[in-house]
């Protein structure tokens, strides 16, 4: 009874999150911390202590230590992972009746917070890999390329969104891209939840951070891309574009009145360890061993795609006629764990524990599913999504998420006004937003989408009701 003994087992090899890899990983001040007596530390906001949006106490002071050596002006660190943080930070450049701009593979907090802030995502496509079924970040032109769409009729742009790195390591230039938007007035918000170690500059041939690129609100998930415990996330700030006291209201609404001090320990840890000397020489370490991997494991002929982060291995399954989702599960069933399934690919996240033996390993499970599953024949080209290059909703998301709607077959939605997200998870970006009007080309893709992720997309979408 219970699965706190599940907790604890420990088979397999897990490249999964949290980043630091089942405790091995994690800050040598956390685990000390953690030898002492369980639960000891665990504290209300004493005034000693305070929290993330109180000016005083060690916390507060700790979040100025944290901004000034990551090279930000403010921070706050977040116990509800990057999804609150991001939906504050949201709510905290746009009135409600406002727009944000922001690109197709926004994670779905981002398209929450537009419900819950009455504010209209004015959605960008984005560069797909038809040999995969990813999207590529966009680039300096092809995001001008999008702005020469605009205006929008009847649609007041108030700030803009861009995610960098993707979930499988994709990352481009965002210099260029943050000073094209803060050339028409928006503040920029980066959510970088996948790369809060870019940010620790160990390594050259890491893409530059947000926080370089000079992103005016950035959020981190720390346990995504950091060593810190699940949920720990931090949100910095920079530049006169955003007034923090902004940014704090909107963190008051929608973070807890009790923060777990044990992740507030975890945020202090883990940053600490992308800025002080021996957290940095470990990071060091796991990025080379990293590109050593994938160096000996394409020698070996697993299929590896190219992407920024050496800490992300995306196999190519469909280059032999493989899912992704069967790859998994095949994988998952003789004990190598991966993060992030899809029809496609299947990527591994190395973490920031030291990984022995992993060569022979994925070189003998990939042996072995190509003897169970492989075709000699790479699976049909992925269909892009039919999109326009830039895109509002017909109707405000938080309308058509609130009104009265009924469920209907995806084939039978042709016409109708989408009342709900269609979303597998992971990744967590949706492939539809509420109050986007269904066409025939839509809804054929929806259908194929169906087909490629069978457990996560169901056969009906609720609708508006007419
Ligand atoms: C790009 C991106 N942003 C934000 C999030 C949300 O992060 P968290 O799980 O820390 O709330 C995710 C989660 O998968 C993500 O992939």
């Amino acid at each position: 009874m219970g699965f706190l003994p599940l907790l604890t087992r420990d088979r397999g090899r897990r490249l999964h999150l949290p980043a630091h890899g089942r405790g091995a990983g994690l800050p040598d001040d956390l685990r000390a911390m953690l030898r002492h007596r369980a639960g000891i530390w665990d504290l209300p906001e004493l005034p000693e202590l305070g929290g993330p949006l109180m000016q005083q106490g060690a916390v507060a002071e700790s979040q100025r230590q944290a901004a000034i050596a990551i090279g930000a002006e403010r921070g706050w660190y977040g116990v509800n992972g990057a999804t609150g943080l991001l939906q504050a930070a949201l709510l905290a450049i746009a009135r409600p009746g406002q727009a944000v701009l922001m690109p197709r593979n926004v994670h779905r907090s981002l398209i929450q917070a537009c419900v819950l802030g009455d504010l209209t995502p004015v959605l960008f496509d984005l560069p797909f890999m038809v040999d995969r079924g990813h999207v590529l970040p966009p680039d300096g032109p092809w995001l001008k390329d999008v702005l020469n769409e605009l205006p929008i009729a009847g649609v007041e742009i108030a700030a803009a969104v861009l995610v960098h790195p993707t979930y499988q390591g994709y990352a481009t230039d965002l210099k260029p891209m943050v000073v094209e938007l803060h050339s028409r007035g928006w503040p920029v918000l980066v959510d970088e939840a996948h790369g809060a170690h870019f940010a620790s500059r160990v390594d050259a041939s890491l893409p530059d951070s947000a926080i370089t690129a000079g992103a005016d609100l950035i959020v981190h998930s720390l346990h995504k891309s950091a060593a810190g415990l699940t949920q720990t996330a931090v949100l910095w700030s920079q530049g006169d574009r955003v007034d923090p006291k902004a940014v704090e209201r909107s963190l008051g609404w929608l973070q807890t009145t009790s923060p777990s001090a044990l992740l507030l320990a975890s945020c202090e840890a883990s940053l600490s360890d992308l800025c002080k000397p021996a957290g940095l020489h470990k990071l060091g370490t796991r990025l080379k061993d990293a590109r050593e991997l994938a160096v000996q494991l394409r020698q070996l002929g697993l299929p590896l795609l190219e992407n920024q982060d050496p800490l992300r291995l995306i196999l190519h399954t469909a280059a032999e006629g493989i899912s992704g989702l069967e790859a998994d599960a095949w994988l998952m069933a003789r004990g190598l764990v991966g993060e992030l399934p899809e029809p496609g690919c299947l990527t591994f996240c190395l973490g920031l524990a030291p990984q022995r033996g992993l060569v022979r390993l994925m070189h003998r499970r990939w042996r072995g599913l190509l003897a169970a599953q492989g075709k000699g024949l790479p699976l049909p080209v992925f269909t892009p999504p039919p999109l326009p290059r830039i895109t509002a909703p017909a109707m405000a998301c938080g309308l058509a998420w609130r009104a009265q709607s009924r469920r209907v077959s995806i084939a039978d939605a042709v016409g109708r006004v989408a009342a709900e997200l269609i979303c597998p998870y992971p990744p967590g970006i949706p492939l539809l937003v509420p109050g986007e009007k269904l066409d025939h080309r839509r809804v054929d893709w929806l259908l194929e989408q169906q087909n490629l992720w069978p457990d996560q997309i169901a056969g009906t979408v609720k609708v508006m009701a007419l």
